[in-house]
Order: structure tokens, then sequence, then C-alpha cells
């Protein structure tokens, strides 16, 4: 062995026998929902570079946020019905065990730094509406209107296709049919390109609830979460998703794992889905079986008929404290994001339940 050879064999070594004394398996990992390749690339690069795990999460987390075209989470989150942006969040930070969370918060783009502030500044975990904006504005968050020009107009196209019994609307001029063809949209909106009328009308149509759930875990087996939404398009004001329920839409626990969901989140919120599923992983079912149980669970809430689970879209995502992982959907052909530490974030397909 040459003395180059010696001395990199002893760093490794010392490496392996940090992670050992630490509990760690010595691995970076971090996964997330399919909207987070960039996520989980910028959460492994910050743990690598010696970051804590919840703040590389948050950072990850926040590129969403930031973007005005992800319409499910932050910044062009689509509204309510009254056309306001109300956002969901939670993170859980493992080697602390401790947690934080904001319910339906206006005007911060980052819900995800908000709810790190109510676990670091507050003996709270969990505050919503107009106290979270409080919170946020007394440690220096800038206010900024979340609600973009574009999902302004998926909010309008939203209104102008509902119809009473009589197929009667207000926000239309009263003698239209109701809205169904581009060429009616067009009329209506002749300002707006072809191509964001048709994303506005799937909008309208097909309600999201996009939100990103990124979990991570450092070489040294420290684990921390973190789930943040615009929660469901068009809810009624005041909503609150499962995104900032921990236990439902995050869950982490030092000792086993973590684990979030993205979807539907009424339905998580009945299976306690996140906790669920680290339960479920402590009793040693591997993460995937353990992301499969929970859509078994929401399936068997409706007695698993399809024709009712038709309309459900909910994923689940779990990572081990091995850095094992695994995803779930209820439905055939969802995708979820991992980096493994080894080179750049993947999409690997979900497992599913019903086909
Ligand atoms: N899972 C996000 C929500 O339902 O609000």
């Amino acid at each position: 062995m040459t003395r180059r050879e010696l001395i990199l064999s002893s760093a490794a070594l010392s490496a392996a026998a940090a992670a050992a004394q630490s509990n760690g398996s010595g691995k970076t990992v971090s996964i997330a929902s399919g909207n987070g390749i960039n996520a989980t690339a910028r959460a492994v690069e910050m743990m690598k570079a010696g970051a804590d795990t919840l703040d590389a999460v948050i950072a990850g987390v926040n590129i969403n946020e930031d973007d005005p075209d992800e319409h499910g989470v932050g910044l062009g989150g689509l509204p309510n019905e009254e056309g306001v942006v109300e956002l969901d969040a939670s993170v859980m930070h493992g080697p602390t065990r401790r947690c934080g969370a904001v319910a339906s918060i206006q005007r911060i783009k980052n819900p995800s730094k908000v709810a790190k502030l109510v676990m670091q500044e507050t003996d709270h975990v969990m505050m919503a509406g107009a106290g979270a904006l409080k919170l946020a504005k007394a440690f220096g968050f800038a206010e900024d209107e979340l609600l973009t020009e574009k999902s302004r107009l998926a909010w309008m196209v939203w209104k102008k296709s509902l119809r009473d019994a009589s197929g009667h609307n207000n926000w239309t001029d009263g003698l239209d049919a109701p809205v169904k063809a581009s060429a009616q949209l067009k009329k209506m909106f002749p300002d707006v390109d072809e191509k964001t009328l048709a994303w506005a009308w799937q909008m309208a149509v097909h309600p999201i609830a996009g939100t990103i759930n990124c979990l991570g875990l450092n070489a040294k087996g420290e684990i921390s979460g973190v789930t943040t939404t615009s929660g469901l398009a068009w809810k009624i004001a005041g909503r609150v998703g499962d995104s900032p329920i921990i236990g439902a839409g995050l869950y982490v626990d030092q000792e086993v794992g973590g684990a979030g969901s993205t979807g539907r989140g009424e339905e998580n919120i009945r299976i306690s889905g996140g906790h669920t599923i680290v339960e479920n992983m402590r009793r040693g079912m591997s993460p995937t079986e353990a992301c499969l149980d929970a859509c078994k669970r929401v399936a068997r809430n409706y007695d698993n008929d399809n024709t009712r689970l038709k309309a459900i879209g909910i994923t689940f995502y779990a990572l081990r404290k091995d850095g094992v992982y695994g995803s779930a959907n209820l439905w055939k052909g969802g995708q979820f994001a991992v980096n493994d530490g080894k080179g750049p974030s993947r999409l690997e397909n979900c497992a599913y339940l019903l086909g």
C-alpha cells in the first residue's frame, strides 16, 4: 500500500468510525415529492457541506416556494375561493425532536421558514392566520402579494366556470352557455394567449393540491423534514390541509426515520399518514411497505370502492435512518425525487396500490 493509499484508507476508516459512533449509516440522502429534483439536490449539497439537516431541506423547498410558476407552493400558489393565497407548512428536526408549523398564513412566501421560527423562537408548535403573520413580521419577514397574474387568471377562469342549478353565474355577462370551449374562453379573456388559457382551464376543472415534502438524512444519521403548500386550489377560506399537521403531512422520529405526504390532505389527516408510516417502519416494514400500508388505510376509508377512490390523488414518502427510502402512490403512475449523495437528483417510480 502506498503512503497516499494509506492516508486515504485511514480517512475512510475515520469517517466510518465517526458515523458508527453517532449511529449513522454514513449516507447522505434526500427524497422529496416529484417536484423536488432541485430541492433534494440543494439539500444534499448543503448537508455534505456540513449544514444542519433541517436548514438543508428548508433551503431545498425554498426553491419551490420562491418559484412563481410552481402553482401548488408559496409565491404563485393557487388561491382560495376568494382569490387569497393561504399557505401551510411544517418542519421537524430529528436531533432535537422539535417541530413547528404554520397554517393559513397569508403574504409570506416562505411558510417553511416561519414554521421553523415557531419551532425555534416560541414555545408553541403551531400558529395560524393573522397570528402567524404577526410573528413572521416581528422577525423581519417581508410581506409580498403572492397572487401572480397567472394564478389570478386561473382563479377567474374557475369563477366563470361555476354554475348554479339553472346554469347561471354572476361572473359572466349572463348570455353565455357554461364555459367549455376555448373559443368562449378566448372571448372572455381576449388578451391572454391560448396556452395560458388552456392551463387556466385545466386548473379550474382539476384543482390541484400541489405541495412539496422533502426529507433529509446526513452521514451522522441525523434526519429532518419539511412539508410546504398553498393547499387545495379554490378551497374555502381558512381550510387547512395535512401539510402543517405534525403526524399527518410530516413526521420524523430520530430513532426510526421520517415520512411525509402530498395530495389530498383530508384523506391523509384521517389516517395520520406521517406518524403511521414511521410507526410501521419502527415495527419492521420497509419504507415502501410502510407507505403502501398508508395507501391501504386511505382505500379502506372508502370501503375499497375504486369508483369513489378515483377522485383521490395522494402520495406518501419515507426515509429510514439507515438511508433506505421508498414512496407509494394510491394510483399507478407517480414519481418521487431522490438524491442519494452520489450524483444528480433523479426521479424514481412510486410503488402503487391501485392500477
Ligand atoms: N396536501 C396538501 C393539502 O391537501 O393541502
